[in-house]
């Protein structure tokens, strides 16, 4: 198998891809093992917010998220839900099923369930599953496919962060041609955006062909979109459209939705309806779990505004810091809200790390070992003034110079 170019070999990932791939992997607790800021984080106040250009979204601390708890409490006394049942659980459900046009959906502890269920509940009897070779299913699942559910996961080969239908149907022709034993083809997954790949989102285009394909075929087909709000933002292509093209799509309530964890699982009545069992069998169904249904709910009323919102102040802050000495900041080929920012030789990135968060509240990764920094901008953008923030950057670029 040839190894995509893209960040797959996991070492190869974190070497090339920097600290800034660490949000994507791991718990946020062992983040500040790899930052070269080891004091304890800044408890964000509320003239000076944390903008950080490093997650999703806020990255809330305990205390952070407590009093957003209580804010959405006093605004609008949160319902609680008895083992995912009623209040703010039922009521995301709702309103995810309507944004992604699908008859229902429902709140799961974790993506790695919500896309397992989902996939093995699509395959039915079939026994194999085609994934992308730089999926969070194939790579990041702990082989829970094959070991918990009886799949086995087949990547597609490519050089590109995602695969095209003609390297689909290779794939799909090279497995049938090869095997004597045949057994079923049940279900094809996409990932958008693709986040071992730096956050690329999958063209529409290429979407739709394989889905015709799919449907043809009479194939499954299901969306890792953990991140879609942030596709959709960037690309313009709606929720809505993006879901048309699948059976089941997974979208994550702790990433763009700031909640604690959670996942939304939303399909056809058919899928959904069997969900809970497979939640309850495989130990996941929790008795309350409004303490991140509610936060997400309350993110996911602006959601889309927000993001646009991000989408125009980076417009304006990218190329104003561009402007300063030293600093390079450029956007990724089908890239969404992750850039590379690149220092000169002058400049310590260790120090305007340090700076910037100790004397202005500005979070971003350390370098990789290429010098570059990957740079993510998300909701706490909008937090602070833009001048304010361009200000911040200009006064630390300066003392941050050999
Ligand atoms: C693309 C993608 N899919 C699925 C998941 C799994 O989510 P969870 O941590 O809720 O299991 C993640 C988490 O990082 C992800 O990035």
């Amino acid at each position: 198998m040839k190894k995509n170019k893209k960040c797959n070999n996991r070492r190869e990932f974190l070497k090339t891809c920097g600290l800034s791939t660490i949000p994507f992997l791991m718990p946020t607790a062992s983040i500040n093992a790899f930052s070269s800021i080891k004091d304890k984080p800044i408890i964000s106040n509320k003239n000076q917010p944390i903008v950080n250009f490093i997650f999703d979204g806020f990255n809330f601390s305990p205390q952070e998220y407590i009093e957003k708890l209580t804010e959405i409490n006093l605004s609008n006394p949160i319902s609680k839900d008895f083992y995912g049942s009623g209040g703010e659980t039922e009521l995301l459900e709702k309103s995810f099923a309507k944004i992604t046009g699908k008859e229902k959906a429902i709140y799961l502890p974790t993506g790695t369930m919500a896309n397992q269920i989902a996939i093995y509940l699509l395959n039915g009897n079939n026994t194999k599953v085609i994934v992308p070779e730089n999926s969070h299913v194939y790579r990041d699942e702990a082989d829970a496919a094959q070991s918990v559910f009886n799949k086995r996961l087949i990547p597609v080969e490519t050089d590109n962060a995602y695969f095209n239908l003609s390297e689909l149907e290779k794939t799909i022709k090279e497995t049938n041609n090869n095997e004597v034993f045949k057994s079923g083809l049940g279900t094809v997954v996409i990932e958008n955006p693709i986040r071992r790949a730096n956050g690329i989102a999958v063209p529409i285009e290429t979407i739709q062909k394989i889905s015709n394909y799919c449907k043809q075929k009479g194939y499954k087909m299901h969306l890792d979109g953990a991140r879609l709000h942030i596709a959709s933002a960037f690309t313009n292509v709606s929720v809505l459209e993006y879901a048309s093209y699948f059976d089941t799509v997974y979208i994550s309530l702790y990433k763009y939705l700031n909640a604690a964890g959670g996942a939304i699982l939303c399909g056809d009545a058919e899928i959904i309806d069997q969900v809970a069992h497979q939640i309850k069998i495989h130990g996941g169904a929790a008795y309350k779990t409004w303490p991140n249904t509610s936060v997400a709910l309350h993110y996911l009323q602006t959601i889309e505004e927000k993001l646009k919102q991000v989408k125009e102040i980076t417009s304006i802050l990218i190329p104003e810091l561009n402007k300063i000495d030293g600093i390079s900041i450029t956007k990724i080929e089908n890239g969404t809200n992750l850039y590379d920012l690149k220092l000169s030789k002058n400049i310590n990135s260790e120090k305007l790390e340090s700076i910037l968060y100790k004397e202005h509240y500005i979070w971003i990764s350390s370098a990789n070992q290429d010098g570059i920094t990957r740079f993510a901008v998300n909701e706490s953008l909008l937090s602070r003034d833009i001048q304010d923030i361009i200000q911040a950057w200009k006064q630390s670029i300066i003392k941050a110079r050999n």
